[in-house]
C-alpha cells in the first residue's frame, strides 16, 4: 500500500499535471505557501465555495453577504488582539538562524504542545536538549507575530502600517452597524464573507493545508446570548449536511471539543471539525462562540456604538457571536485526499478522484467514438452543445462544465476524465448514427457502459445527477 506521503505526492503531481493547482511562482523556484488555480481548480474551487454559499447565504433569510476590503486600520488589529496575541512560539537555530515552531518540534519528538505556555514550551526544549532538523542546538522560544505587516502609501512611519487581514471576521465586525443601518435586521442575523485573509506561516507545509494566503469562507452570527447554545447546536449540525453536500465519507469528519486552553483568545466554545487526511488527523474547519469580544472591543477603541436594540424589551445589547469558519483550501484538500483512488480497470491500473458530481470540474465529457468520421463528431457537437444548454434545468445546483473531447483513443480520453473526477462520459458511436440514435454513458467508478436513446437522455442524467 502507498505511504502517506507517497498518496500526497501523487496528489500533487496529479494536481499540476491535470491544470487543478500549481505551486506558486513556480518558474522563479515558488514561494513556499503560496498556491495558483488552473482552470480545473478554479471550477473545483467555486463548487465548494457555491455550495457553501447556497446552504449558508441563498437558502437562509437572515444571513447577509458582505464583501470587504483586505486592508485596514491598524486599529483594528488592535482592538480585535491580533497585535498582540496572534503569534506563535519560534526557536532559532544558533548556528544557522533558521527559525522553526517550537511547538512542532516539540510534538516531532513525541510531546503534545496543545495547551503549554511559552514558558513551558521552552523549559521542555530545553530540558531535552532538542536540536534543530540541522542537528544544531537551538535558542530561546520567542513569540512570533503571525500577521503579514505593510505600509500604505510612502511613508514608511508607524501610522502607516496596516496588516493583510488574518481572518475575514474583522471587516463583518467593522460592518456590523452599517447593515443594522441600512437593513434593520433582527437578532438573530449573520453577515457571511468568502475572502482572502494571511498568515506568515513559519513553516508552510502539506500542500493546501498549512499556507500562507488563505480563502476563507466565514460567517459571523450575531445573537441574544440567552440562546447561544441552540444556535451553535444548530450550525454544528448544518457544517455536518455541508461536509455531506460536498460527498465527504463521514467516517473522516469528526468533531473535537477544543479544551479551554486550546481556544482562541476571543472563544468561550470552541468545535473544531477535524478531518483524517492522509497525514493525520487535522483540523479542517472551527465553530467558535466569540461571545462580545469583538463588537465590545471595537466599540471601546473606536468609540462607535456597536449596540442592537430590542424592540421587545426596549433594552439594548452588545450582540455576541457565533462563528463557523471554513478555509476553502482546507476543505479542497479533505475533497482531493478522500477522493484520491488506485485500481485496475480492463487490465490497466488507473489512478481516478472519485468526485461528487457536486464538485467535480467537469460533470459530463462528450466524444465521438473516432475523431475522422465527420458523422460520429456532427452528432457528437450536437449532443454536447444541447446538453450544455439543458445542464442548469437538469439540475440548477451543479456548477461543473460539461466538455467536448475529441482527441486521442476513446480509451485514453476515459482515463484524462477518470483522473480529473469527471463521474460521467458520453460516447456517440456507429451505433448512434446506424440504429436508434442511442449512445453509450459510462460510470467512472465502474467503468460500465449503458446504452441511452436520445429522447431518454434528460430524464437518465437528471436521474444520475440528483
Ligand atoms: N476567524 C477565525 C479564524 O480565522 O480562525
Amino acid at each position: 500500500m502507498a505511504g502517506k506521503d507517497n498518496i500526497m505526492d501523487k496528489i500533487i503531481s496529479l494536481c499540476k499535471r491535470r491544470g487543478f493547482i500549481y505551486q506558486g511562482s513556480e518558474i522563479y523556484g515558488g514561494l513556499a505557501g503560496t498556491w495558483d488555480y488552473g482552470p480545473l481548480g478554479v471550477a473545483f474551487k467555486k463548487n465548494v465555495e457555491n455550495l457553501w454559499w447556497k446552504r449558508f447565504v441563498l437558502d437562509r433569510e437572515d444571513i447577509y453577504p458582505i464583501d470587504a476590503a483586505i486592508l485596514m486600520n491598524q486599529n483594528v488589529w488592535k482592538a480585535s488582539g491580533h497585535v498582540d496575541g496572534f503569534s506563535d512560539p519560534l526557536v532559532e537555530d544558533i548556528k544557522t538562524k533558521k527559525r522553526y515552531r517550537a511547538d512542532h518540534l516539540l510534538e516531532a519528538s513525541g510531546i503534545s504542545a496543545k495547551g503549554l505556555k511559552l514558558s513551558d514550551i521552552n523549559s521542555k526544549i530545553q530540558e531535552l536538549k532538542l536540536k534543530s532538523p540541522d542537528g544544531n542546538p537551538l535558542g530561546e522560544v520567542k513569540q512570533f507575530n503571525m500577521m503579514l505587516k505593510t505600509h500604505i502609501g510612502a511613508t514608511e512611519d508607524s501610522s502607516a502600517i496596516s496588516y493583510l487581514r488574518p481572518e475575514t471576521a474583522g471587516g463583518m465586525f467593522v460592518n456590523f452597524k452599517n447593515v443594522l443601518d441600512s437593513f434593520h435586521p433582527k437578532l438573530p442575523f449573520g453577515l457571511a464573507q468568502i475572502g482572502k485573509a494571511f498568515r506568515n506561516e513559519i513553516a508552510p507545509r502539506d500542500f493546501l493545508f498549512r499556507v500562507r494566503e488563505i480563502e476563507q469562507m466565514e460567517i459571523e452570527y450575531f445573537i441574544d446570548p440567552k440562546s447561544w447554545e441552540k444556535i451553535f447546536d444548530d450550525f454544528t449540525e448544518q457544517l455536518v449536511e455541508y461536509s455531506k453536500d460536498l460527498g465527504l465519507d463521514q467516517k473522516k469528519v469528526h468533531k473535537l471539543e477544543v479544551a479551554p486552553e486550546d481556544r482562541a483568545h476571543y472563544s468561550k466554545r470552541t468545535i473544531d471539525f477535524e478531518f483524517d487526511y492522509p497525514f493525520g488527523r487535522e483540523e479542517l474547519w472551527g465553530l467558535a462562540y466569540r461571545t462580545n469580544f469583538d463588537l465590545s472591543a471595537h466599540s471601546k477603541a473606536s468609540k462607535a456604538p456597536l449596540e442592537y436594540f430590542d424592540e421587545e424589551t426596549k433594552e439594548k445589547l452588545i450582540p455576541h457571536v457565533i462563528e463557523p469558519s471554513l478555509g476553502v483550501g482546507r476543505t479542497m484538500l479533505a475533497i482531493l485526499t478522500d477522493a484520491y483512488r488506485e485500481d485496475e480497470l480492463g487490465g490497466e491500473a488507473r489512478e481516478y478522484l472519485k468526485l461528487s458530481p457536486k464538485v467535480a470540474p467537469v460533470i459530463l465529457a462528450v466524444f465521438p467514438l473516432m475523431k475522422n468520421r465527420p458523422e460520429l463528431v456532427k452528432r457528437a457537437r450536437e449532443i454536447y452543445l444541447d446538453l450544455r444548454k439543458k445542464i442548469k434545468s437538469i439540475n440548477p445546483h451543479l456548477s461543473g462544465q460539461i466538455v467536448y473531447d475529441e482527441t486521442g483513443s476513446i480509451g485514453k480520453r476515459y482515463r484524462r476524465q477518470d483522473e480529473i473526477g469527471t463521474p460521467f462520459c458520453l460516447t456517440i458511436d456507429f451505433d448512434t448514427i446506424e440504429k436508434d440514435g442511442s449512445v453509450t454513458i459510462r460510470d467512472r467508478d465502474t467503468g460500465q457502459q449503458e446504452r441511452v436513446k436520445p429522447e431518454d437522455l434528460e430524464k437518465f442524467l437528471e436521474k444520475k445527477l440528483n
